[in-house]
């Protein structure tokens, strides 16, 4: 065998070259017999251990059919500071220890009874030999040809359009996912006139209530009434129109073209919902302007349009163009220009 794929110890003071030995290969270690092995009432006392195991499993499976029907639905069972339904902590218990006991016992059976041989397999190249390749083929082709499958074309494209079909299923239910959304991503309850209200107190704001570095989470006028017509309407309306109000020195905003008249006196206002998948955004920092979203970190700048400086948004956040009614409380001039929310397939 030669010797050029060894490891080479470089040469000594005398120029003479080393070639490493291959290391010896240690074999299998000699074999212990188990005490079950040579001990025959060793190995009846474990066959009673997992009897005892797969027998206690069994009543606990018919103990959570009896609680089923036995322990009230209502009763509580409290443990401390914990509590929970007695009946499902009951089922879920005899349930959750049964297959303990089961996978317990097969793996004592398995260590301590059964068969105990050790053995050694050398390993093969994982593809196979030509010859096992061209018997495959050959078999293959074989099969395809007594099948019929390239002569009988009505048959063979009828089995293509059934089986090419079989995946339309699961496409038509997803239906039951829900309603369709229809337009519903591009629309919140923001239009014209709509004044911002301070979401905690629902008072209207004024660009007088703002100091320049202060943030704060708003919502529209029109969501309060909501929530005592429509429970579900409302909390949908709520957790789109979201939106933060901030002002910031007007000399350090950078305005996008278009939007020149979007802000008051520096006043900005931006959809709350972070553009990757509709965290609420918070963690607002006053001198880099910068707004974090704390589920994935995607990071905002509220003085440059929203623009994302960092994580996996892929697009800004969406402003709402900002005016002052004629009572001095800052107005949606508009709904917003495009979808807030995490990018969806159909927006652009
Ligand atoms: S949801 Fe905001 S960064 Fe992922």
């Amino acid at each position: 065998m030669s010797n050029d794929n060894l490891p080479v110890k470089p040469e000594d003071a005398h120029g003479t070259v080393e070639v490493a030995e291959p290391i010896a290969d240690p074999g299998v270690e000699p074999h212990e017999p188990r005490i079950t092995d040579i001990d025959p009432k060793a190995a009846d006392r474990v066959e009673r251990q997992v009897s005892g195991m797969f027998g206690l499993a069994t009543l606990l499976v018919l103990g959570s059919c009896v609680a089923y029907f036995a322990v009230p639905r209502d009763s509580i069972l409290e443990f401390g500071p914990l509590s929970g339904n007695a009946n499902n902590m009951i089922i879920g218990l005899c349930i959750g220890l049964a297959l303990f006991l089961i996978g317990a016992g097969a793996i004592q059976w398995a260590k301590k009874l059964m068969v105990d041989e050790e053995i050694s397999e050398e390993r093969h190249a994982a593809h196979s030999s030509p010859q096992q390749i061209a018997e495959i083929t050959e078999a293959f082709k074989e099969g395809t040809e007594e099948s019929g499958f390239g002569r009988r074309k009505m048959i063979r494209n009828s089995l293509i359009g059934a089986l090419g079909v079989l995946g339309l299923p699961a496409v038509v239910l997803l239906r039951d996912l829900g309603p369709l959304p229809g337009r519903a991503l591009y629309n919140t309850i923001w239009a014209k006139g709509i004044r911002v209200v301070n979401d905690v107190t629902d008072r209207p704001i004024k660009p007088s209530d703002l100091v320049v570095g202060q943030l704060v989470n708003a919502a529209p006028a029109n969501l309060a009434p909501l929530q005592e017509e429509n429970a579900s309407e409302y909390q949908n309306a709520k957790a789109k129109a979201a939106v933060i109000v901030v002002r910031i020195k007007p000399s350090e905003i950078r305005t996008k073209p278009g939007r020149e008249n979007w802000g008051i006196d520096g006043i900005l206002c931006y959809s709350k919902i972070c553009t990757h998948v509709g965290c609420p955004i918070s963690l607002y920092e006053q001198t880099t302007h910068h707004v974090l979203c704390p589920c994935h970190q995607s990071t905002f700048d509220l003085a440059d349009s929203a623009k994302v400086v960092f994580g996996p948004a892929a697009r800004p956040l969406p402003q709402l163009p900002l005016a002052v009614d004629s009572e001095g409380y800052l107005v949606a001039q508009s709904g917003f220009h495009e979808p807030v929310g995490p990018s969806f397939f159909e927006r652009g």
